[in-house]
């Protein structure tokens, strides 16, 4: 069932060529399962907790193209991947404002988001963070990132939960 749902997003993330990125990978969901079925991307598990990026590591000797960083999103460098995932990462104006900087120009966001996601609240937030949400199939939200992060992205950890964009 998880694997399912997890993979249920592996068109949506096929559909840019280039290193991914999980971010809040928790117990390793989506960013496993789609590194066993891309082999020859590079997936990044993106985890703030440092306990959960032990376990996460184990993975790696059966996925030669995984690879665990502990940290927040709010703290990596911007404009490195060509997709950012995220399921149950945060709300989703707060999950499109930490993925969006780090992807690169051209390359998309795809958030795992349940029936009540606000879409306008997501379209807000891209528009200032360099992205614009496409039509996207239910159960997503898929943004591409039409130019570089712009200056002041991302804010500093905490402030998008405290002060959402939207
Ligand atoms: C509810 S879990 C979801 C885990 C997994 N994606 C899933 O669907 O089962 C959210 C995870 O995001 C991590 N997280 C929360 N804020 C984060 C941030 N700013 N940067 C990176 N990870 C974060 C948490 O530590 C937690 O493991």
């Amino acid at each position: 069932m998880l694997l399912d749902d997890a993979l249920a997003g592996l068109e949506l993330v096929r559909r840019s060529q280039g290193a991914i990125v999980d971010v809040g990978s928790g117990g390793g969901t989506p960013g496993i399962p789609l590194a066993a079925s891309l082999p020859e991307r590079e997936v990044t598990l993106l985890e703030a907790e440092r306990r959960k990026t032990e376990f996460l590591e184990r993975w790696t000797v059966e996925l030669p193209n995984l690879r665990v960083v502990w940290g927040r999103a709010e703290s990596q460098a911007t404009d490195r991947y060509k997709v950012a995932v995220a399921k149950a990462l945060a709300q989703p104006p707060v999950a499109a404002e930490w993925c969006l900087p780090l992807v690169e120009e051209g390359g998309g966001v795809v958030l795992w988001v349940g029936p009540s996601a606000d879409e306008d609240a997501v379209a807000l937030v891209a528009r200032k963070i360099a992205g614009e949400l496409e039509e996207s199939p239910p159960g997503f939200l898929v943004i591409r990132k039409t130019g570089r992060t712009p200056p002041g992205f991302p804010r500093r950890p905490g402030v998008a939960k405290k002060r959402p964009l939207a």
